[in-house]
């Protein structure tokens, strides 16, 4: 079966007691036991949900993975990943990675002694000599929210050539475009609240290991630390999932037009997409994903323009998060990079005026025309002084 049709099949075809199409949600947080330690295969929900299972097992399946794991929130399945390490031992993690990431490492793993080297995980020469005596490497490719390309299948095979397991955030390609497993990583991480969810009704996060020996070790950090996903959410994620093919597609379609259109506005310094020709990486992209994804960046020609560019927005919200069916707008800076010290960011790249487009599926031209009136309503204003 072709991608497109295995995502609209993933999970159980129907329940095989009722016939039921669509996946039942199993509430119950015990189960029966036929006599002492010896049951059906679930116990208690924290351990296991049928619900879950379910869920579970779609995405590695979609990933190409031994075993899934779904958490409460994608921090909470990168926060199980980073148990994974003890006290003294080394992660090395892409330096524009999300700002939760960063600050899980800086605020939370600093104290229990995990120590974290960033590294601008597109230069492989650097990384390379990041990797001795590392335990973990995390990527995220395209990274958030510059949309920086590192190639995966060249950083694992680093990385195992030091005995170094290999994370991809896999949140912003999802398994439709990328399926980092494939590439040689060991496990993929997600933050399920978006694409995979894609309506703006769920937070989730998921890990997909390729080999059972490490799922294993992180279920039992799962079960031990408590931060699954409920039923409800399980069930509304395989509801999501099973429409993320034509989601994709769209807002895959709709941003790659409007980051062209955007290449060639005035009012716009730099656009970052990993679609476009001048864009470094962009090789690499095409080569180990489906495509360059939905998420568009840029720079304002014009910083102190920006709040008055993205009150004059009638279609992109402002609001965190991505992935969903409407386009948001985000400024990095202020909203979802604001946990990154201000130095950091600006050494980054991540300033005042860096906007981040999660695109939707909406009709492109409205917005486009959105993007464009905005820009107008702001040109004037900066005419008049
Ligand atoms: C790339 C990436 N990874 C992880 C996360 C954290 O996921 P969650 O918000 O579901 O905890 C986010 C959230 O924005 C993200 O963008």
């Amino acid at each position: 079966m072709r991608t497109d049709t295995r995502m609209v099949h993933c999970g159980p075809g129907f329940d095989a007691a009722t016939g039921a199409i669509g996946l039942p949600i199993h509430l119950s947080s015990t189960f029966r036991q036929d006599a002492p330690g010896v049951y059906r295969g679930y116990d208690y929900a924290r351990t296991a949900n049928p619900t879950r299972s379910a869920v579970e097992a779609a995405l590695a399946e979609l990933e190409g993975g031994a075993r899934g794991l779904l958490f409460g929130s994608g921090m909470a399945a990168l926060t199980a990943l980073f148990s994974l390490l003890d006290s003294g031992e080394r992660v090395v993690v892409g330096d524009d990675v999300y700002g939760g990431t960063y600050r899980v490492l800086d605020k939370v793993f600093k104290r229990f002694g995990l120590v974290t080297t960033f590294v601008d995980t597109t230069d492989l020469g650097r990384l390379e000599a990041e990797m001795r005596g590392a335990r973990l490497l995390l990527l995220e490719s395209p990274s958030n929210p510059l949309l920086r390309v590192t190639d995966i299948r060249r950083a694992s095979a680093l990385a195992h050539a030091h005995g170094c397991l290999v994370a991809v955030d896999n949140t912003f390609m999802t398994p439709y475009l990328q399926r980092p497993l494939a590439l040689g990583a060991d496990i993929v991480v997600h933050s399920a609240t978006k694409y995979l969810g894609g309506h703006s009704d769920l937070v989730a996060g998921a890990l997909v290991t390729a080999d059972e020996e490490v799922g294993a070790r992180l279920h039992a950090i799962e079960n031990a630390t408590g931060g699954i996903l409920d039923p409800f959410s399980s069930w509304l994620l395989l509801r999501g999932i099973r429409t993320l093919a034509v989601r994709m597609e769209r807002q895959q379609a709709n941003a790659a037009r409007i980051a062209q259109w955007l290449a060639h506005q005035a009012w716009v310094a730099r656009v970052y997409y990993p679609g476009l020709a001048e864009q470094l990486g962009q090789d690499v992209q095409l080569a180990q994903a489906e495509g360059a994804g939905a998420i568009v960046t840029f720079e304002l020609a014009s910083a102190a323009e920006r709040d008055g560019f993205v009150a004059g927005l009638r279609i992109f919200q402002l609001a965190e998060s991505l992935g969903a069916i409407e386009s948001l707008i985000n400024v990095p800076a202020l909203m979802t990079h604001a946990s990154v010290p201000a130095a950091r960011r600006q050494m980054l790249g991540i300033s005042e005026g860096l906007i981040r487009l999660s695109v939707g599926i909406e009709d492109a031209d409205d917005l486009v025309e959105d993007l464009d009136a905005a820009a107008r309503e702001m040109a004037a204003r900066v005419d008049l002084r």
